[in-house]
């Protein structure tokens, strides 16, 4: 029996090595004019996931040559002291990007705690100047690392998104609105016909089987299925859910929100998970910080 067709993998991992090679020149070029760039990680508490995180960008960050330091606040912290830990990081010359790692303990505010880093220095992307700058199509501003990364993604492995129908699956001002915003831009490598879905939307999957693109990000193990997708579509993959299972020595494995196996047969292009998205955020986090440090210095 012929096998049967397979979507072309895209490969994040690739993408995102392309992308810190030119991070990495541009570091060397601001450290010739006598600028280090500099980014400050703040975790508060000991989530897990959070650690992990934190870790690989600081390792990302040293790799390329850019300076970085985590500060650790207990869980217990009240809101001010780190309010007053962010005035303290945008007053330093040497700190060109900021990045608090959500999620934040209760009762801290995201919000406030997202409106107190300097714009400028906002390399998350998640200040609300920025994600005006976005919404308005002003370049000047800095995009969330995650859908930035999905952006780069599509644009470097030749998909076309100009009157492309495009799901979204998920709202979340991380990843799903901002995602949404991109690509209803008038601009080159936009201009798509988006569709947002979320957990109120009727008709979800007869939604998916229009879509020429899916992104998948609404942090649901497995949810979009094979019958979901039109044959030859785009899938992203931005979930990642932990799943309990006994065998891993870790105790719990890392699945996404689609069903690779199922629509890997289906699909035009799908990404891996991992290897899709997660590589394309630390590689969009390192070109932000510096983008900082360029706008910073000028
Ligand atoms: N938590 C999950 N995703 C992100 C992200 O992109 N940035 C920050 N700061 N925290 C996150």
């Amino acid at each position: 029996m012929p096998d049967l067709p397979q979507a072309a993998l895209i490969d994040g991992k690739q993408i995102a090595e392309t992308i810190h090679n030119e991070t990495r020149a541009r570091v060397d070029a601001l450290k010739a004019k006598g600028v280090v760039p500099g980014i400050t990680f703040v975790r508060v508490g000991e989530d897990p996931a959070s650690q992990a995180y934190v870790r690989m960008k600081e390792k990302k960050a040293h790799d390329l040559g850019i300076n970085s330091r985590t500060v650790v606040l207990p869980a217990a912290t009240p809101e001010a002291d780190l309010l007053a830990l962010l005035e303290k990081l945008n007053a330093d010359p040497t700190v060109h990007g900021i990045l608090v790692q959500a999620p934040l303990p209760h009762p801290i505010s995201e919000t406030r705690v997202f409106s107190t880093v300097d714009p400028r220095k906002d390399v998350d992307g998640f200040h609300p100047a920025n994600v005006g700058k976005l919404l308005l199509g002003d370049a000047t501003g800095f995009r969330p690392c995650t859908p930035a990364g999905v952006h780069e993604l599509l644009i470097r492995s030749g998909v076309e998104t100009k009157g492309a129908e495009v799901v979204v699956l998920g709202r979340g001002n991380i990843v799903g609105k901002p995602m949404a915003a991109i690509l209803l831009q008038k601009a080159p490598h936009a201009d798509a016909t988006v569709t947002l879905v979320h957990s109120r939307s009727r008709n979800v999957a007869e939604t998916c089987r229009r879509a020429d693109i899916i992104v998948a990000a609404m942090g649901q193990t497995e949810f979009l299925k094979a019958d979901m997708v039109k044959p030859g579509a785009v899938v992203i993959d931005v979930g990642v859910n932990r799943v309990d299972d006994p065998s891993d020595k870790r105790g719990y494995r890392l699945v996404g929100d689609v069903d690779f196996e199922a629509i890997r047969k289906v699909a035009g292009k799908i990404t891996p998970n991992p290897g899709g998205v997660g590589p394309m955020t630390i590689a969009m986090l390192m070109s932000n910080t510096v983008q900082a440090a360029e706008n910073l210095t000028k």
